[in-house]
């Protein structure tokens, strides 16, 4: 493997002109941690109501640089964070103001396709967009971004990202109060360019990098602390970049990208590549600081770092500065969920995704192409087989997945180079015989460039349609 990395990195290297930046540490004075604010809700007939305004603007991230940025109103930069319960219906609107169209993906969540938010959904300037469903899955940190094809990666990068925070109808005994105990902590990489705008053009091959690191859009943040536990539930909504995090403190995992682990499980750091998430509880000592760092990682490559060069990815990312008082957090529930892990059923079918550069099964997106079909509810076994040098994600939407003998929730799988990963997918219950759904490589370039199948889920007996490949609503 180490030899295979090796070999993605110098890939990676000379495929690319302005060469990868490791992560820099910001001599400015630590700010405290942003926490994006809760979307306000209105009551519509029993609905949930929420309104987002995609719109540009201008942050100050670095000291005396004013920086154009995107974001859901009333953010410059990010989004509110949406939070709604098991079992309520929810309506959301999205008004596009920025120069070009759009589209709003609720990624992680089960919805009908044509409430995806998907390059299908397009939201054209001006435009407002309206997404209705049940929330009906578990307890889980999901978030939104664009999915315009060919244009994620520029959307998102500018800084279109939102947290939509899923609470289970049974509540569970996890520290819960938003921005107290209960931290979003949404971490992206930037790089700046001389007139204090956004780097676009410092790209390798696996897509857009950056040395400065923004946490909820806070450069080098601190956050105060006033509890013996705080839950950070961690995204890594970075365009390319991979993070291995740890806490010098005892830190567990309670949950991932699909909602909350059987039980609690202590962890020495976690993985995350684009579109991941993690939630982890961490224990505080009164006065004493504790650090959420970045480390190097065997998906290395994926950030193209030649550690040679001197790039080795360490860096803070948060500090942790607790009281010298703190309020006792209740002890971590030993069960967290009772939910039952999919079983592999002797006859489920297998479909097999071999990943190249930009490609699975050799193709290239096409927006009037049906690769797969499958039907509502079923669970099947899918291969990502990575046969190129670089490292891949597969992003799956819909469906919820466990990787085979692993019991964390995912929608967001990565595949090291040289590697099968094979995991348990469940479909989700909606069917469409028209409007599809999307499987791809969550580091955005390569979904930009084509690295994306589209699936459609059809009722038995029922026969999918030809899609047009233009807007469905
Ligand atoms: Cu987070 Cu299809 O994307
Ligand atoms: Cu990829």
């Amino acid at each position: 493997l180490g030899a295979t990395l090796a070999a993605g990195a110098a890939v990676g290297l000379a495929a690319c002109s302005a060469g990868a930046p490791p992560l820099r540490e910001v001599r400015q004075a630590g700010r405290p941690l942003a926490i994006p604010p809760l979307a306000p809700t209105r009551r519509e007939g029993g609905r949930r109501v929420v309104e987002l305004v995609a719109a540009p603007g201008e942050s100050a991230f670095l000291d005396g640089v004013v920086t154009p940025t995107w974001g859901y109103g009333p953010m410059a930069f990010g989004g509110p964070t949406i939070r709604a319960r098991r079992g309520e219906d929810v309506v959301v609107r999205v008004t596009n103001r920025l120069p070009g169209t759009t589209t709003t993906h609720w990624h992680g969540m089960t919805l009908p396709a044509r409430m995806d938010g998907g390059p299908h959904q397009p939201i054209a300037p001006g435009a407002t967009w309206e997404a209705s469903w049940r929330i009906d899955q578990p307890a889980a940190t999901l978030w939104y971004h664009p999915h315009p094809h060919g244009r994620t990666e520029r959307h998102v990068h500018r800084g279109l990202t939102g947290l939509f925070l899923v609470d289970d109808d049974v509540p569970v005994d996890l520290p819960d109060r938003y921005g107290v105990d209960d931290v979003p902590v949404v971490l992206t990489d930037r790089s700046f360019a001389a007139d204090g705008s956004f780097d676009e053009s410092r790209r390798n091959a696996v897509g857009l990098l950056g040395d400065t690191v923004l946490v909820n859009g806070t450069v080098a943040p601190y956050l105060d602390v006033r509890t013996t536990r705080v839950r950070l539930r961690v995204l890594n909504a970075s365009p390319a970049r991979s993070y291995r995090i740890a806490v010098d403190a005892p830190t567990t995992l309670v949950g991932t990208d699909g909602g909350l682990l059987p039980s609690p499980r202590e962890v020495p750091d976690v993985v995350l590549t684009p579109g991941e998430r993690a939630e982890v509880v961490v224990q505080c000592s009164p006065g004493r600081r504790t650090v959420l760092r970045s480390l190097p990682h065997d998906l290395g490559a994926v950030n193209g770092v030649a550690r040679a060069a001197g790039g080795d990815d360490t860096l803070d990312l948060l500090e942790l500065r607790p009281a010298g008082r703190l309020e006792r957090s209740p002890a971590l529930p030993a069960v967290l969920s009772r939910e039952t892990p999919l079983r592999e059923r002797a006859g489920a079918r297998t479909r097999r995704f071999v990943l190249s550069s930009n490609r699975i099964n050799g193709l290239a997106m096409d927006m009037t192409r049906v690769d797969e079909v499958l039907e509502p509810g079923a669970t099947e076994v899918w291969e990502f087989v990575n046969r190129h040098t670089l490292p891949h994600n597969l992003h799956v939407h819909d469906a919820r997945m466990q990787v085979l003998g692993e019991p964390a929730w995912k929608d967001t799988v990565a595949v090291a180079p040289g590697t099968t990963v094979r995991a348990l997918v469940r479909v989700g219950p909606y069917a469409d015989p028209e409007v599809p759904y999307m499987l791809h490589c969550h580091l955005l370039r390569h979904e930009d460039d084509g690295m994306m199948l589209q699936f459609l889920v059809v009722a038995p007996g029922r026969r999918p349609a030809a899609i047009t490949g233009h807007g469905h609503g």
